[in-house]
């Protein structure tokens, strides 16, 4: 059978990596795919800088608008980034009926319903392995191998930059300054590594994970995105002490009321599996009623892992090609009539435990009075200490029970305005993910 000729937009990390994977594992790809999977051509900016990656073997031009228009070309695959002139191609790929691979997940999370929908009416694929968790096949395993399931929850460490920085911050000592920038050396971090540290690329692959999950549209805006720029070396070190390590995650839960979406710190048991992630790994916890938890774990950026994603969704849409759109896979595992409108839950209703820092004078009845308000909204105490700081200051920790956030919110408020109360109070959540 004649090959399948492969457009790719971008040579850069992730293109250079599939470009070689293409080429060192020809022979297995076939074998799986039923075919070759070829690349015919590829679109940069410096075509120069591409020729020195890739000799002479390939075609390489600088208007990706000429790759999206070749006849030639039966997938494109999007490996720019941005949701810009990422989106003009993707959906001038569809509007010429080629299906589309892409690892974009910043473009999705914004534009992904109205990508679907095109998509869709054009009888094309769609795929984003890449997209979510690197080289963990995260999207397959919730749209394909959990299908018997209502899902519960999913949480995980989805961000490969925030959990290498705060792996060598703790392990190593390195500044946040220093191991971002060896985030970015190593290639994990994005264009804008602000997207990663302001937990707003994880809130992007969350909402891809919630639509998966869930059967509802993809809805980036209404997640609740907060990085890890304020998390001070105390509050790391004062988890430690709890029995608790900080990790950024994005949890999903569907709850009676609604779905709970949001990327934070937060504290997790320094025994349990995502604790144990390191590095730029990444690791996803989902909770099936049918099948109970289970856990994906592997990297999370890179060129090597996050070619192997793109090149999974290459032998996908190849095996695939021929078959009737109605009898391929849902773009969002469900199919399209079946999505429900479940709304995304604000923040303050959402439930967790928490953690607490303040400081405050060291004199008798403080404790009492702040156990008080916290007891007016019906807030429990799960444990505290308390550090002397200075001569007569103290410093107390309270890790609460399950509480709305709307209520912890509201007592914070309270316990601010106490004339004794010397600091803000820094506010962490604890989920234990049973
Ligand atoms: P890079 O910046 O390394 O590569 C981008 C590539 O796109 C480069 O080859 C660049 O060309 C090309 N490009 C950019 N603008 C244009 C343009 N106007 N016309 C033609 N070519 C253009 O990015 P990555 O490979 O790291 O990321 C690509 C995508 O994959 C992003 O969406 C990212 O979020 C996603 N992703 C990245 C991961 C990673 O670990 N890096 C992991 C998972 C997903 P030139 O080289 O000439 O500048
Ligand atoms: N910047 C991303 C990360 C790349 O650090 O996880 C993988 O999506």
């Amino acid at each position: 059978m004649s090959s399948i000729k492969v457009g790719l937009l971008g040579l850069g990390v992730v293109g250079g990596g599939v470009w070689k994977v293409l080429n060192t594992n020809a022979e297995e790809i076939a074998r799986r795919a039923g075919r070759c999977i070829e690349v015919s051509v590829a679109a940069v900016r410096d075509v120069d800088k591409a020729r020195r990656l890739v000799g002479d073997s390939l075609k390489i031009v600088d208007d990706p608008m000429l790759v999206v228009r070749d006849p030639d070309i039966d997938i494109v695959v999007e490996l720019i980034g941005g949701d810009t002139l990422a989106r003009e191609l993707i959906m001038e790929a569809i509007a010429q009926g080629k299906h589309v691979v892409t690892a974009n997940k910043a473009l999705l999370a914004e534009h992904g319903n109205e990508i679907f929908q095109a998509a869709r009416d054009r009888g094309v694929m769609v795929t984003f392995e890449a997209a979510v968790a690197g080289g963990i096949p995260i999207v397959k395993a919730i749209r394909e191998g959990l299908t018997a399931n209502r899902i519960e929850w999913v949480a995980g460490i989805i961000n490969g930059t925030t959990n290498f920085i705060l792996t060598q911050m703790l392990a190593q000592g390195q500044s946040f300054d220093e191991a971002l920038a060896d985030a970015q050396r190593l290639g994990y971090a994005e264009a804008d590594p602000t997207f990663d540290i302001e937990g707003i690329d994880a809130a992007h692959k969350l909402s891809l994970l919630a639509s998966l999950a869930f059967g509802i549209p993809v809805q980036f805006e209404k997640a609740y995105t907060e990085g890890i720029t304020n998390l001070a070396q105390e509050d790391l070190a004062h988890a430690e002490r709890l029995g608790y390590r900080v990790k950024l995650l994005g949890i999903t839960r569907r709850r009676p009321e609604g779905i709970e979406l949001r990327v934070h710190p937060t504290l997790v048991p320094a025994d349990s599996m995502l604790a144990s992630v390191q590095g730029a790994m990444n690791a996803v916890l989902v909770r099936g009623d049918v099948v109970g938890p289970t856990l994906y774990y592997g990297q999370g950026a890179g060129d090597m892992p996050t070619a192997s994603a793109v090149i999974a969704d290459l032998v996908d849409v190849t095996r695939l090609q021929a078959a009737d759109p109605g009898h391929r896979v849902p773009y969002l595992a469900f199919q399209h009539d079946a999505m429900d409108d479940t709304p995304v839950l604000e923040m303050a209703d959402v439930v967790s435990s928490y953690y607490l820092r303040l400081r405050v004078q060291d004199r008798p009845g403080v404790l009492a009075d702040i156990a008080r308000l916290l007891a007016d909204v019906g807030i429990s105490i799960g444990s505290m200490f308390q550090e002397p700081y200075g001569d007569n200051e103290a410093e107390i920790i309270f890790l609460t029970h399950q509480a709305r956030e709307g209520d912890i919110d509201s007592a914070l408020q309270r316990i601010a305005g106490l004339p004794f109360v010397h600091s803000g109070v820094t506010r962490l959540r604890v989920e234990s993910l049973l």
